[in-house]
């Protein structure tokens, strides 16, 4: 089974490198990145995307604003360093992960002694970050794959891949490490409109395990589940309140008719992917721009007269969600988000 980083920090050229997931899958190509602004660019152009791959991002960023930061005073070192991490902020809102990897390297840095450890307390502590984000999916793997028959069909939607994470994946990793175990899965992604992460990344990721896939339009789906050919659905998250599974539009759908076939409906998530603080109403749904929904290639299938709602993210309330699969076992809704985060700071 593939375990190809899907980011990494290159110590050598002082650079992060990431799979550039834009031309996947006709072109494979690394991208050395040594810039915020090209990395702001990355991110929004999801040529790096999925949540916890984007706290990964966020973090190595941080680390990558201290190292091209030319100031040698402490106060005016880490002024720019948070400016930095500020754009990066706000390149994405909706996943929780990438505010998550920026904050907990600028509060690790701020311990540093002077300006040259705090360079280096950044990068070991991105470095941390990317390695718990792959020991995560494993655990999260080996939690989900325990809820899978030994034959079974299941659905997912966008890419909640290695791609979309350090490696291994959420969704995929619980689909991975059941395969792994010697079960049969077989797997029906979504093709996520606007952007296609299922047809294009889903798809080749699954095709490069050796792991049976078949690319369904997302208004398939439904039909699928009336005909009995789903067994589970099993998504990601970009955040996760006490009330609602935030995941790629079109997931919403997939939860309602899903619970209409007395389908289990699973969410695998780590736990940076919860939000303890806000609800529903305090998240920021990102919209993306018109050409998203209106072109593809050099073709345009929409008048100009016509208005265009891209909306990235879409909301499952938790009376949808059969269980959330984490790295620290499986949980049920009512889910005591506090007394989980509890748990992770505990570690
Ligand atoms: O817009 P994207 O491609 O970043 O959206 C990604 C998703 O919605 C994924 O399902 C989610 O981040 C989970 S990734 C493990």
């Amino acid at each position: 089974m593939n375990e190809t980083a899907t980011l990494w920090w290159d110590a050598a050229t002082e650079s992060i490198r990431y799979i550039d997931q834009t031309l996947l899958p006709a072109e494979y190509t690394i991208i050395e990145c040594r810039s915020i602004g090209r990395l702001a660019t990355a991110i929004k152009r999801l040529e790096i995307r999925g949540a916890p791959a984007l706290g990964v991002a966020g973090a190595y960023g941080v680390a990558l604003a201290a190292v091209i930061c030319r100031k040698k005073d402490p106060a005016s070192f880490f002024e720019e360093v948070r400016r930095d991490a500020d754009v990066l902020r706000s390149t994405r809102p909706t996943a929780i992960n990438l505010a998550w990897g920026i904050d907990r390297v600028v509060t690790k840095m701020a311990t540093a002694a002077d300006v040259v450890s705090a360079r280096s307390v950044a990068i070991a502590e991105a470095e941390e970050i990317a390695r718990e984000d792959t020991a995560c999916c494993h655990a999260i793997g080996e939690c989900g794959a325990a809820l899978l028959p030994d034959r079974c069909t299941v659905l997912t939607h966008c890419n909640a891949g290695a791609l979309a994470c350090s490696s291994w994946g959420t969704a995929l990793g619980v689909i991975r490490s059941a395969v792994k175990g010697g079960k049969l899965v077989k797997v029906v992604a979504c093709e996520t409109r606007p952007l296609l992460q299922g047809a294009r990344l889903t798809a080749w990721e699954l095709a490069r395990d050796d792991i049976a896939v078949t690319v369904i339009t997302d208004s398939t789906a439904a039909h699928l589940m009336r005909r009995g050919d789903i067994d589970a659905v099993i998504v990601g998250a970009d955040r996760i309140t006490r009330d609602v599974v935030f995941n790629k539009i079109g997931t919403y759908m997939h939860a309602v008719c899903a619970h209409h076939h007395a389908i289990p409906f699973y969410v695998a998530a780590p736990l940076s992917t919860f939000d303890g603080k806000n609800s529903e109403r305090d998240v920021t749904i990102e919209e993306r721009g018109r050409d998203e929904v209106t072109t593809m290639g050099n073709r345009t299938f929409v008048p100009d007269a016509a208005e265009v709602k891209n909306f990235a993210f879409d909301a499952t309330p938790m009376d949808l969600v059969t269980a959330v699969i984490t790295e620290k076992g499986v949980f049920r809704p009512p889910i005591d988000i506090g007394a989980l985060l509890s748990c992770r700071s505990a570690k």
